[in-house]
């Protein structure tokens, strides 16, 4: 028996009978929504308890209320390099305060939910730190802490679901519900969590209107930054349209350095938004307001009312996603339809989860096409359910690729268009960067709303400091930012590996890379993968100047940084630089491991990928 099981058995042998159930409340960790739409999925089966619950993003929570709390679930994602999630940022670092007392959490039960990646460094390392402090402030953990793999964890075979049975085993043992309550059957749909009142006014051209200029751009107020450009620079041939961007953001009082990142949130296409409203039979221009259907739910802040269905539809609902698991428990449970319900409470079984990653995750199909392929289901919907139904449109983060002190009141971005094929007829596109990509600021002012987050990379303040940047692809973009940064006080200790497939087909910022060049400002490598048979990565350029790395990082206390998207990229660098620092420094294969994770703990050497 685990430890952890033995202590909650003891427990559970001491504790009274029959106590009442306390309010559960769930607090997640989201980067991408499956945190969220897992913790939601608890919710419901709480409600289906007949338990008082809220679930809230842990950001959104009145974190010093925790030490009263009796009952809490915490579901967290880890992100990048072993980080949290940006709404559980301000928790992360208040729970790790030193001054917190030893025994803060000791009514606490509780329990930790991990999602994770097992093919990045550090999985699941945010829930498996937090459990660990939740344990040292006294907090009685009920069980073990949950792993789950995004590489493999479905329905039954996974983590989560055999997870959420054991914690509803043991939240029932400790809290065993009055004999006569009954429970709110799986197949009955629970209350929504908001209702909309329409309006008969005719629509105000204002509703369609995002919030107000803020004093400073956040998520709920973003600032509307407009297009200033907007150029394709890969040539027309190359496979990858990837787009350089500027927007102008002056009077938004944002404000950031080289490293930083941009947040956009995009919206749905109007052809998506207008084929939704007709499965809905819904009309685009009617205005709604909306309030909360219990105490426990509150109006999301960014959404300004009273708003029309379209404005809803356009910027608030992901409909362009593929949808999660708990979109397909809801839909059976409203489905009238024989056949359409059959497969909709498969989809949404632990044992149909195979099924439902071979019907929406492999080919990448949208919610809004399932919705054509439950027509019976879709046409009864009602308009309250939509925000249970369909999770808010995500903000994308991109590398600022410009810097402030060059491009005064703009920013700049280098986005690669995503656009591929599945088994599905269309092909598939990112939402955010196919939107991006469409907007023509020749064809008159667009705006998009942003704001603007501290990156994870710094680059040195000491005038003297070189830097030596890894960037393929659009990986570059933050080394662009940090180099006009650096050009511009002078400082000419720069080097960069830049990888594309061709020299002349998607080299971008050659002509700005050629003049620093010249000018004695940056040393530049490239690899060009595809330009001859065999394929040459930055990581063969990386290996080819081991001497120059070892004389700038031993000698002159170089700063490294790896940028970009290959997964395989930021491992094999790294093992490249390594070998240098065993062929040029004479080091054993474990000094270099050692070397490496000492810069990494001075910052000397920094990485951000994405995927
Ligand atoms: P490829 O597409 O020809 O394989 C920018 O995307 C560049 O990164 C491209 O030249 C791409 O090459 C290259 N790339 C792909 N996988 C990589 C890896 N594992 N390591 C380094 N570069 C990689």
């Amino acid at each position: 028996l685990h430890p952890l099981s033995r202590a909650v058995d003891d427990r559970l042998n001491k504790r009274p009978v029959r106590m009442p159930a306390p309010a559960l409340l769930i607090l997640y960790g989201s980067q991408t929504g499956t945190a969220q739409d897992t913790a939601e999925r608890i919710g419901r089966q709480a409600q289906r308890q007949r338990m008082q619950v809220r679930v809230e993003a842990l950001d959104s929570y009145n974190v010093v209320n925790l030490i009263s709390e009796t009952l809490v679930v915490f579901v967290c994602s880890t992100t990048g390099q072993g980080d949290p999630p940006d709404n559980m940022k301000t928790f992360w670092r208040f729970l790790f305060r030193k001054s917190l007392p030893a025994g803060s959490l000791c009514r606490l039960d509780c329990a930790v939910l991990g999602l994770g990646d097992s093919s990045y460094p550090k999985f699941n390392f945010v829930a498996k730190k937090l459990h660990k402090r939740l344990l040292q402030l006294g907090a009685d953990v009920l069980l073990p802490v949950g792993l789950a793999d995004d590489q493999h964890d479905l329905g039954a075979d996974g983590v989560i679901d055999p997870w959420i049975t054991s914690f509803w085993d043991r939240v029932l043992a400790l809290y065993p519900p009055p004999v006569d309550q009954s429970v709110i059957r799986e197949d009955e749909p629970l209350p929504p969590r908001y209702v909309f009142h329409f309006l008969d006014d005719v629509p105000d051209k204002a509703a369609d209107r995002l919030p107000q200029q803020p004093a400073t751009p956040s998520q709920t107020r973003p600032f509307l930054a407009r297009v200033v450009f907007n150029e394709r620079v890969t040539q027309p041939s190359h496979f990858q349209d990837v787009r350089h961007i500027e927007f102008d953001i002056t009077d938004s009082n944002i404000e950031f350095t080289a490293g930083d990142v941009v947040l956009i949130r995009p919206c749905n296409t109007r052809e998506d938004v207008d084929q939704f409203c007709q499965l809905l039979r819904l009309d685009p221009d009617r205005l709604f307001t909306i309030s909360p259907n219990s105490t426990t739910w509150s109006v999301p802040a960014r959404l300004v009312q009273p708003c029309t269905v379209r404005c809803l539809v356009q910027t608030f609902l992901d409909i362009a996603a593929v949808p999660r698991r708990s979109f397909f428990e809801q839909l059976a449970t409203f489905s009238t339809n024989e056949l359409e319900r059959e497969k909709l409470v498969e989809f949404s079984s632990s044992q149909g989860q195979e099924e439902l990653h071979s019907y929406c995750n492999r080919p990448r199909r949208t919610a809004l096409e399932v919705l054509t392929d439950f027509p019976h289901t879709t046409a009864e919907l009602n308009v309250d359910y939509l925000l249970d139904l369909f999770p808010e449109i995500q903000p994308r983060s991109f590398s600022i690729a410009s810097s402030p002190q060059t491009h005064h009141n703009r920013i700049q971005i280098l986005l690669a268009v995503v656009s591929y094929k599945t088994k599905m007829y269309s092909p598939r596109k990112g939402l955010c960067s196919s939107w991006l990509a469409s907007l023509d600021p020749r064809q008159g002012d667009v705006f998009v709303p942003l704001w603007v987050k501290k990156g994870s990379l710094r680059f040195p303040q000491d005038p003297d400091t070189p830097v030596i940047m890894v960037g393929p692809g659009t990986g570059v973009a933050p080394f662009r930012a940090a180099l006009q940064d650096r050009i511009a006080q002078g400082r000419t200790a720069n080097v960069l590996f830049f990888g594309c497939r061709s020299k002349t087909k998607d080299f971008y910022c050659s002509v700005e890379w050629e003049e620093m060049v010249r000018a004695w400002q940056l040393t530049l490598f490239t690899a060009f993968s595809r330009d001859q048979e065999d394929k040459i990565y930055v990581q063969q350029r990386v290996r080819e100047q081991a001497e120059l790395l070892w004389d700038l990082i031993a000698n002159k206390n170089a700063y490294f940084y790896i940028a970009g998207n290959a997964k395989q990229m930021p491992a094999a660098v790294c093992d490249a630089l390594k070998e240098s620092f065993q062929s040029q420094g004479g080091l054993s294969s474990y000094q270099a491991d050692q070397m490496l994770v000492a810069m990494e703990r001075t910052c000397r050497f920094q990485s951000e990928t994405w995927s």
